[in-house]
């Protein structure tokens, strides 16, 4: 059965434009909060295939999205490379020991051995292409190289990033070495995720905009650009979506061989669509705050769809659903992306 998602993602002609929410799966949704509450915690719940599946499939039965995203998270990687992750209530993620030098990068493992450990991913990825509806897709997922070793070099999330980029500055050679041993364990990890069933790859750069814009490339897309390389060469059928977050200045330099370009919400679609819609399908992009008014939701989801007239378009937020968002308003705008798109 043609997956009307996959469909859009190569450009071709739909019904309807198909719509997804970054982070749909998550706190928002009571039921999520069920499931989580059963699996412990939230590291615990990535580790259970399980109920990582019920809760991966859990906005496709409630809100009726053309597209699953894989439950699990971007941190997961280096986790499994050797860095101690835990997520501290209220806090976020917390790494115990981040890399400062050669020798602790040397420690982490590489390559094949690092992917392999992740076969709760792969599992959890096995039971939901049992049950996920044969005309909904599959996202899988990895967070970029560069948003990565944010968190490896910094230990957490931060506002400044200053420990990167002191890196990034006075000693760019470490960095790139970071940045090179991810990259080859990410290329790695999506191999298995897509051996493993997924019909998608998403790249979330979320932390794009740390970087100035003359320096982008050099630490951030042309890595992404290996990685979505890498897969297109061996798995053209697979789609693959690069979210750079935030980067407006760079949008007339993106180059690579990929399928989708993610708009954030700061960028405004008409100036993405001007650049790169001819080159990319492009995805997005409400501002996710938009979600806390129903009205506000039905202006942008119309605005934006007289914009992209259902062209070479996936409807998505441009970045995460927050945890306090009503579901009927996150149905809403599921419902008004359908509406206005024309499907029966
Ligand atoms: O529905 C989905 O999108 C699938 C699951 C998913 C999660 N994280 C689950 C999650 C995905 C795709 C991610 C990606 C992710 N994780 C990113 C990139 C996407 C983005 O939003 O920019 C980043 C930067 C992370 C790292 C991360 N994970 C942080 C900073 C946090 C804490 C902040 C927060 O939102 O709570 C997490 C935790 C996390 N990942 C939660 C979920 C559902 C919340 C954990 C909980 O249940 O308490």
């Amino acid at each position: 059965m043609n997956k009307i998602f996959v469909d859009a993602c190569f450009g071709k002609e739909t019904p309807y434009t198909p719509v997804w929410m970054m982070r749909q799966a998550g706190r928002y949704l009571p039921e999520y909060m069920e499931v989580r509450a059963q699996a412990g915690d939230f590291l615990s719940l990535c580790h259970d295939p399980k109920k990582a599946c019920e809760v991966t499939l859990q906005p496709v039965d409630i809100l009726d999205v053309d597209a699953a995203i894989l439950f699990s998270d971007i941190l997961v990687i280096p986790d499994e490379m050797g860095m101690d992750l835990s997520f501290v209530k209220g806090e976020g993620p917390k790494f115990s020991d981040p890399i400062k030098d050669e020798a602790d990068l040397e420690r982490l493992i590489s390559g094949e051995e690092a992917a392999s450990k992740l076969t709760y991913v792969y599992d959890t990825i096995k039971l939901i292409k049992e049950q996920l509806a044969d005309d909904k897709a599959l996202i899988g997922f990895t967070g970029a190289p560069w948003t990565l070793a944010t968190y490896m070099i910094e230990g957490q999330g931060t506002k400044t990033y200053n420990i990167c980029k002191k890196m990034m500055y006075s000693n760019p050679e470490l960095l790139h070495k970071i940045l090179r041993k991810v990259t080859d364990v990410v290329k790695l990890y999506m191999e298995k995720q897509i051996e493993s069933g997924i019909d998608v790859v998403q790249i979330f750069d979320s932390w794009a905009a740390a970087i100035e814009p003359g320096k982008y490339d050099e630490f951030s897309w042309q890595y992404m650009v290996e990685i979505a390389e890498y897969l297109k060469e061996k798995y053209p059928h697979i789609p693959v979506i690069m979210f750079p977050k935030g980067i407006p200045a760079f949008l007339d330099k993106v180059y690579g061989n990929f399928d989708v370009f993610g708009v954030d919400w700061s960028t405004p679609m008409a100036f993405a669509k001007e650049r790169l819609g001819d080159k990319y399908v492009l995805q997005g992009n409400m501002e996710p705050c938009r979600l806390y008014s129903k009205e506000a939701t039905t202006k942008c989801v119309e605005v934006i769809q007289e914009t992209m007239q259902g062209k070479r378009h996936i409807f998505n937020l441009g970045h995460g659903i927050l945890p306090d968002v009503p579901v009927e308003n996150a149905k809403h705008f599921i419902n008004e992306c359908h509406r206005v798109s024309g499907k029966k």
